[in-house]
């Protein structure tokens, strides 16, 4: 049918001069759709007698095929245009020169965790590490935490959502580091079960913490660094020992106060603040609470089945965030963690 090849011709000659996809689909339309010239021809096939209508219709059907073939081709040309197009836009010259380079430097809390992690490597000190999603066992219970602490509260602690989006009562974001102590100690008891006696633990464990409160001196993240020291004969003394010496040594001065004042935590008896006074410069003999220490306490050695009329130790939890802002002079301890360059490259 000499009608039928001129609309197979015409069609490829008009999808060809398209060259945009939407333009392509409303060409389309001139022949296969609803008012289109191949569909207008199938339409009039019902007017034809049963045998003309048999070789008619496998005609215009076949037509039909080549139409649509002709027009899947010109889609995939299309396609393929427009992707080589955004290649070639897109195009990565990897031999041409960097834009610059750019010195990255460590943040000045991950410098004052690396210096308080080898001042305390140097006196024996081994560095331990926790989960920061903690079970309320650990954060808690095994810190001899009564059930009804203001603490496990849902203002103070972040607790997780469990698959149904309920509150999971018993795993939550850890509010303190001292977690590890806990399973530090649990985990020493069981690979050295058969010996006489516990080799001691001396463990330092930074991390971040979590805890609902947000202002000035207050992140909902902040970092914490534990310390543990269990033995035989371990003191308060020698709790006072290692940490003026440690504050020394961090703020590489001798001219400084060390207090112990007496406080209160679940899982140290005794318990104290530990405040330190410069002599000299801008914070000259003003006393600032770094540091929460104690003797551990009793329960807390029988949760991790360690016998407490034989073991004793100390253990203390400091605030690293706030050393690095006396450290370096820094006011507001959420410029920590902005993530400002301006900020940050002064310590680069
Ligand atoms: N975990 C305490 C807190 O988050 C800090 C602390 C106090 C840790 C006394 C200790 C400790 O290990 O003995 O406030």
């Amino acid at each position: 049918m000499k009608n039928l090849d001129s609309i197979i011709q015409n069609a490829r000659a008009a999808f060809a001069a398209v060259s945009d996809s939407n333009a392509l689909e409303q060409v389309k339309a001139h022949y296969l759709g609803k008012s289109g010239q191949i569909t207008a021809l199938l339409k009039d096939l019902g007017k034809l007698a049963a045998e003309e209508k048999k070789i008619a219709g496998a005609a215009i059907n076949q037509a039909k095929a080549a139409v649509e073939a002709a027009l899947n081709a010109r889609r995939e040309d299309i396609r393929q245009a427009a992707l080589a197009a955004r290649l070639a836009e897109e195009a990565l010259d990897v031999t041409l020169p960097g834009r610059g380079e750019e010195k990255g430097g460590l943040h000045p809390v991950t410098r004052t965790l690396e210096r308080i992690e080898n001042l305390f490597a140097s006196i024996g000190f081994t560095v331990a590490d926790g989960p920061e999603i903690e079970t309320d066992f650990y954060n808690f219970t095994a810190l001899n935490t009564p059930e009804d602490h203001p603490a496990r509260s849902m203002h103070d602690t972040f607790y997780l959502l469990d698959v149904q989006g309920k509150v999971a009562e018993n795993v939550l974001l850890r509010t303190h580091t001292s977690p590890i102590q806990a399973r530090y100690m649990q985990a020493h008891v069981a690979c050295y079960k058969h010996l006489e006696t516990l080799p001691e633990i001396r463990i330092i464990a930074p991390g971040r913490v979590y805890r609902v409160d947000s202002d000035a001196t207050h992140s909902p993240m902040f970092h914490q660094v534990e310390g543990l020291w269990v033995g035989e004969a371990v003191s308060f003394a020698d709790l006072k020992g290692v940490i003026a010496d440690f504050l020394k040594r961090f703020f590489e001065t001798d001219d400084l106060q060390v207090r112990f004042r007496p406080s209160f935590f679940p899982f140290t008896e005794p318990s104290a603040e530990i405040d330190v006074a410069f002599m000299g410069g801008a914070l000259k003999g003003r006393w600032l609470e770094i540091a929460g220490c104690g003797m551990v306490h009793p329960n807390v050695l029988n949760h991790a089945g360690i016998d407490p009329e034989k073991y004793t130790g100390f253990a203390f939890g400091f605030g690293p965030d706030r050393l690095t802002m006396l450290r370096y002079g820094v006011n507001d301890l959420r410029l920590f963690f902005e993530g400002d360059l301006r900020f940050l490259r002064q310590f680069a």
